[in-house]
């Protein structure tokens, strides 16, 4: 007892960070691959006939879990840097695993391999670390039982699950919550049962699984707010080039923003629709984003972004909900931090899902801006962040959370004092060269 509380002292002091205030950041800098696309991109791959190359592959610990847990089942990977070559086994060919599946902290792994596991003629078992274990597996364990399978979780509704695989039935599946790892799920689910499965959904979530699916081959029905898919389909080996991950520029995009004489030039960032939010906000309120040499990367936009400091004007209305959540989730941590020293400050209301993510977000952002002396408020559903606030240099404790270790690292740049970011290695989960590259960009 008393040697795992000291080895996780021990582990907490190595790994904190100190951050001191930047003058401003300048330079050019390239993201790694988008994680949610890196997901999609492999799991695909390995159910393809033939081999494919995914080229700017994310070395996101939660993508290296993926690979992990598909070659327990099977599959071939090779991977050298940011190339990775897998030959697919077709969407039956995969052998049952010898151990348990682990998907570490990642909760697209386990959530869209849940799909697919689902309509194999084995059994697994797959579970993930502490963080992923609290989490909410109800809503893919349902529409999977309304399809035919046999899943049991732990208190019914948490990893480890065990999924008795077999033959699916197609489902037309309305969304209690807006979540894009619970669409994919069915939609992957679906490829495997014989006749069309749809999914309909609450507001529109991120679309890389439809884009990534008419890549590799496979007709996705579009219709409002409906997704449909229709099985047993074949999917077809191919080259996918990843874009850099939006969710990751955001943390320098606040940055430059919020530092005066800033300029930075973040190059090949996806640039999706579903997931601009985070852009779109802060440009109505005033934000210098330019998006440069905008194309097309089998369907996923991809741009060279140009942002400058900023002084950004209250949007109206400065409460933001509904549908923006869906396009900037990820990104509600750093625009916490960033309201704190905008004109008018924010209101983040209908965010609860926020309360089930790798940590409690709303209360990881809650507790760590009061750290900083910010005045917040909490709601079950949001914050109330006035603006502007002056934020002094800290103790925070990242909650396990790399988007909390990242958002206050970067609030750590616009405070008075040293912020010192507890246990910060949590950030390989997303962005392992994270603090490299604020090293790179930061200038004192
Ligand atoms: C993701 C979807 C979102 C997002 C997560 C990645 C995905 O989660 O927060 O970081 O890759 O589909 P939810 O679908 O649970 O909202």
């Amino acid at each position: 007892m008393l040697r795992t509380v000291w080895c996780n002292i021990a582990r907490s002091l190595m790994s904190s960070k100190t951050i001191d205030p930047v003058r401003r950041v300048h330079g050019m800098i390239a993201i790694p691959g988008d994680k949610s696309i890196s997901h999609r991109a492999a799991m695909l791959a390995a159910v393809a006939d033939g081999r494919s190359r995914l080229l700017n592959y994310s070395p996101a610990d939660d993508c290296q879990r993926t690979l992990a847990c598909l070659e327990a089942l099977g599959v071939a990977i090779e991977q050298r840097g940011a190339e990775v070559s897998i030959v697919g086994r077709g969407l039956t060919g995969w052998s049952a695993p010898q151990t348990m599946l682990d998907a570490g902290n990642s909760g697209t792994t386990i959530r869209l391999l849940a799909g697919l596991l689902a309509g194999q003629r084995f059994d697994s078992w797959i579970t993930g670390d502490q963080s992923l274990q609290r989490r909410p597996m109800q809503r893919i364990i349902e529409p999977l039982t309304q399809m035919g399978a046999v899943i049991t979780a732990r208190d019914g509704r948490f990893a480890p699950l065990h999924i008795h695989g077999g033959a699916l039935q197609p489902i037309t599946y309305h969304l209690p919550v807006a979540s894009a790892q619970v669409k994919s799920c069915i939609l992957l689910a679906g490829l495997l049962a014989a006749g069309t499965t749809t999914v309909v959904e609450p507001v529109s979530t991120r679309n890389h699984t439809e884009l990534m699916l008419t890549h590799f081959g496979v007709p996705v029905a579009l219709s409002n707010h409906a997704i449909s898919v229709s099985g047993p389909a074949r999917l077809r080996a191919c080259e996918v080039r990843i874009p850099g991950d939006l969710s990751s520029a955001a943390f320098f995009i606040a940055a430059a923003l919020m530092l005066p004489d800033s300029m930075l030039c973040i190059s090949n960032v996806g640039i999706n629709p579903t997931r601009t939010g985070f852009i779109d906000l802060l440009r109505r309120m005033g934000a210098s984003i330019e998006l440069e040499n905008v194309r097309q990367w089998h369907g996923e936009p991809v741009a060279d972004l140009v942002v400058r400091s900023s002084h950004l004007r209250p949007a109206s209305p400065n409460v933001i909900g509904g549908e923006l959540i869906a396009a900037l989730i990820d990104e509600i941590p750093i625009l916490a931090v960033m309201a704190t020293q905008m004109e008018g400050g924010l209101t983040i209301r209908e965010a609860g899902e926020l309360r089930v993510k790798e940590s409690d977000r709303l209360r990881a952002l809650t507790e760590n801006l009061r750290r900083m002396g910010a005045d917040v408020e909490e709601f079950d559903d949001g914050l109330h962040i006035p603006g502007p606030q002056p934020l002094h240099g800290a103790q925070i404790d990242a909650y396990g959370d790399h988007r909390i270790a990242m958002a206050f690292a970067i609030a750590g740049l616009v405070a008075r004092g040293r912020t010192q970011v507890d246990a910060s290695d949590v950030v390989a989960v997303s962005f392992p060269t994270f603090f490299s590259a604020l090293e790179q960009i930061a200038q004192r």
